[in-house]
């Protein structure tokens, strides 16, 4: 399933940020930690504009933060920056906060992570913006969500929990001509399976947590946008105090090197699973965006480059029982680590109507999918 575009962008991954300047002669940027740095004047101190090489405060970043951002915006065409978090739901909270005012309305997916819903429910409520969610199935039909007062419109593809994937380039169309501003949670598929800047969105969101990191040991997020978008994202963040250590946003560039050959061993195992649950008689739909029972599919296949570890299925039977049998997968929040995780599904919905009643939710790391089956069709057996 790896295209050119994806050589030219695992070739991206490994070069990305590394500039001289910034690095000397190692290959990975050294950890530079900062708060105060110093000038040789006060008309030094006084002029410049922060920005990537321009060291003015800690909270503006140093070089370690600098090859990560570069090398995040190398990998989607037409993006001007890219911004830096110390979460995935901080860089949504944030790129929401530097679109938003008090009076306007939010288009979010139904199927969008429960956080940043709790986020749009609760503290966006607080200061006057007012959310409404739609189907995620909706393609250029939100054409008749948009009012006077939308302003925004958040997507995820797919949800992370059920699976949908969206016509993304046909909302951003119907968007763009009413000028409301989209932004999309790309952490499932990342630039290498979904540009989303070339694909008509103009914030676009990764928990770096997940395949960034990828070795479940860093929580970091980044918001990638178009040069309309990008000043006014960056300078909120900093409006907003958002700083990262410097030892996280090393451990992300570390963790982005390898990305692409982690991402094509997530493919290849977790396709041979949902193939294999697929055949299984106590399982019903397989919700993998690369098999026809995920809702959008079709699209999936239409705009993506390949398909990542994290998949959903239907169980005939009770998930917690089934998913306390399983010995290699572990239990625990997040995903896009090296290692296997299950979770039983708890979606929380308004105006969705595909099924997401007993779900499991499965992400396949980078052990040996035959082990992994064998876990599961050993726990599979006592589901009656
Ligand atoms: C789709 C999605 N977006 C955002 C986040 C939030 O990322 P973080 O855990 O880095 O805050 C998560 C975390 O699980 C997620 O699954």
């Amino acid at each position: 399933m790896m295209s050119d575009h994806e050589k030219r962008q695992s070739t991206k991954l490994v070069e990305g940020g590394r500039r001289k300047e910034w690095l000397g002669r190692l290959v990975n940027p050294p950890v530079e930690r900062a708060s105060t740095i110093l000038f040789d004047s006060v008309a030094e101190l006084s002029s410049g504009q922060p920005g990537l090489g321009e060291y003015r405060y800690g909270l503006q970043g140093t070089a370690t933060h600098w090859a990560l951002s570069e090398a995040l915006t190398e990998l989607e065409p037409g993006a001007a920056g890219t911004a830096l978090f110390s979460s995935g739901l901080a860089a949504i909270t944030a790129s929401l906060q530097s679109v938003l005012s008090a009076g306007d309305e939010l288009l979010v997916t139904d199927s969008v992570y429960g956080p940043t819903r709790k986020f749009c429910d609760a503290i966006l409520k607080r200061f006057g913006v007012n959310t409404r969610y739609y189907d995620p199935l909706i393609g250029s039909r939100i054409a008749e969500l948009i009012g006077a007062k939308t302003k925004a419109i958040l997507l995820e593809s797919p949800g992370s929990l059920t699976m949908e994937i969206q016509d993304v380039p046909a909302i951003c169309s119907v968007a763009r001509d009413r000028g409301v501003v989209t932004l999309l949670d790309n952490t499932w598929a990342t630039p290498l399976f979904f540009p989303a800047i070339a694909a008509g969105v103009d914030i676009t969101i990764l928990a770096a947590t997940k395949y960034v990191g990828g070795h479940a040991d860093v929580m970091i997020g980044t918001a990638t946008a178009t040069e309309e978008h990008f000043q006014r994202l960056q300078r909120t963040s900093w409006d907003l105090g958002h700083a990262v250590s410097p030892d996280d946003a090393w451990l992300a560039s570390r963790g982005l090197r390898t990305m692409a050959i982690r991402l094509k061993q997530h493919q290849t195992s977790a396709l041979k699973i949902a193939r294999w649950l697929q055949q299984q008689r106590q399982v019903g739909a397989v919700l993998h965006p690369a098999l026809p029972d995920c809702p959008g599919h079709e699209i999936w296949a239409r705009d993506f480059k390949g398909a990542s570890g994290l998949f959903a299925f239907q169980l005939n039977g009770d998930p917690a029982a089934f998913i306390d049998r399983l010995k290699l997968f572990g239990i625990g929040y997040s995903w896009g680590g090296y290692e296997s995780l299950a979770l039983p599904v708890r979606a929380n919905r308004t105006a969705t109507k595909t099924p997401a009643e007993r779900l499991v939710r499965l992400h396949i790391g980078l052990e040996d999918p035959h082990d992994l089956i064998e876990d599961l069709e050993r726990s599979l057996a006592s589901v009656d």
